[in-house]
């Protein structure tokens, strides 16, 4: 198909779902917000009073959302790209694969985090099983980064794309974490590979 078709497709797609109208109602700056919300329905896993960690955080409406809902937290929000600010929000603009990013943000907290999530994902190439091995390696990498600065009772959620690296990401999930679970929240458009891994408690 080309560019401008794909484009003309995914502008009509826009205006016709209900969660893009439902964020403008709402003020949030995209649909991703309802996902968040939907697996925090099913999982009860946001608390006020939380270090919470947002990775792949533009936009911004997960990072709306928990300065909005847990305002008795700190929430520190990493991106390659440069977001809008948000009150209470504390932005950090880099490459999360960075080894000096994750160093600079673990300095940063300075003590363990309750929470991190990853709704990090590259552009979409069309070849399902790259992007889903691209989308892989975010999770793994943060997930590992979540071993290592959570709490005993932290939990760590992701975005994950039905893959070749989905049953490896899920065994080593289970390896870290003594809860785990995968969900597809309402929100998630059914054509997409995407699904979320929500894991407690540290092993
Ligand atoms: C689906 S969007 C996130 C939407 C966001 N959860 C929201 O609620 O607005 C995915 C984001 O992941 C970011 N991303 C991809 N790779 C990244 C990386 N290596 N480090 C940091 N951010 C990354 C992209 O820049 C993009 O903004």
């Amino acid at each position: 198909m080309k560019k401008n078709k794909v484009s003309k497709n995914w502008i009509i797609r826009q205006k016709r779902d209900i969660y893009v109208r439902q964020s403008h109602v709402d003020g949030f700056r995209s649909r991703a917000v309802y996902k968040l919300k939907q697996i925090d329905q099913k999982f009860k896993i946001l608390k006020n009073n939380s270090i919470f960690i947002d990775l792949g955080a533009a936009p911004g409406s997960w990072s709306q959302y928990l300065a909005e809902k847990f305002n008795k937290s700190q929430i520190y929000s990493i991106d390659i790209k440069k977001m809008e600010d948000i009150k209470n929000v504390h932005q950090i603009i880099g490459d999360f694969t960075d080894s000096k990013v994750q160093k600079d943000l673990k300095k940063l907290i300075n003590t363990k985090a309750d929470v991190v999530l990853s709704d990090m994902a590259e552009n979409t190439t069309g070849n399902k099983n790259v992007d889903a091995i691209v989308t892989g390696e975010l999770c793994k990498s943060a997930m590992d980064f979540a071993g290592e600065i959570l709490s005993k009772n932290g939990v760590f959620v992701s975005k994950i794309f039905m893959g070749l690296s989905f049953n490896e990401i899920v065994a080593e999930a289970k390896s870290i974490f003594k809860e785990t679970h995968v969900y597809k929240p309402l929100s998630s458009r059914k054509e997409s590979k995407e699904s979320f891994i929500i894991c407690k408690i540290l092993r």
